[in-house]
């Protein structure tokens, strides 16, 4: 099963985390990273591409740090663009139908913060609905998520044993 890791971070050279991630996903046989600030940095992204690398992978992974309890704005513009009526959702928009669909994402607040009583009140399940409920728009089926939380505070040697353990969770459910 061929992956597509879609990265978005706006500041990757002064990126911990998600700069492990990427680069420990690309060696990665099976999986292939496309880092939308990278590829677009006059934010103008080509929908045609897009829409083709989505058809060429059946597991889709967005990967992102946690900005404002959702994610960095160039992944929402991603989807208003590239996620078509007639293609992505309504009767005809069954491109995306069948594939796996999964989130990666880094937070800066610890965990026992994303919950009832913590300082950010609600979990990370309740906080990534929308994606979830794309997912089920688009008829893909949404895996559980790869969450790293607290990461202002983690050793390298922490952040290494995330990355392998998010190659881990992809490659298991592969
Ligand atoms: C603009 C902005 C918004 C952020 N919003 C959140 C947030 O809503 N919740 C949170 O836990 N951390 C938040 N953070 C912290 C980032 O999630 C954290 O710095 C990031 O996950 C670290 O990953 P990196 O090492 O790849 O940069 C925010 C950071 C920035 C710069």
């Amino acid at each position: 099963m061929k992956t597509l890791v879609i990265t978005a971070h706006p500041d990757l050279p002064n990126s911990t985390v998600n700069k492990a991630w990427k680069e420990r996903l690309s060696e990665e046989p099976g999986i292939t990273i496309h880092d939308l600030y990278e590829t677009y940095p006059d934010k103008q992204i080509d929908v045609d591409r897009e829409q083709q690398l989505l058809l060429s992978h059946e597991r889709i992974v967005f990967q992102f740090p946690f900005y404002w309890y959702s994610s960095p704005s160039l992944l929402k513009e991603w989807q208003d663009v590239v996620l078509t009526y007639g293609w992505a959702y309504g009767a005809q928009g069954t491109k995306l139908h069948g594939k796996d669909f999964m989130l990666a994402i880094s937070t800066g607040g610890p965990e026992d913060a994303y919950r009832a009583g913590g300082y950010n009140h609600y979990s990370m399940s309740e906080l990534t609905k929308p994606f979830q409920a794309m997912a089920n728009l688009t008829g893909m089926r949404f895996l559980p998520s790869f969450v790293l939380q607290g990461v202002r505070a983690l050793s390298e040697e922490k952040v290494k044993e995330s990355a392998e353990a998010l190659v881990a969770q992809i490659v298991s459910t592969r």
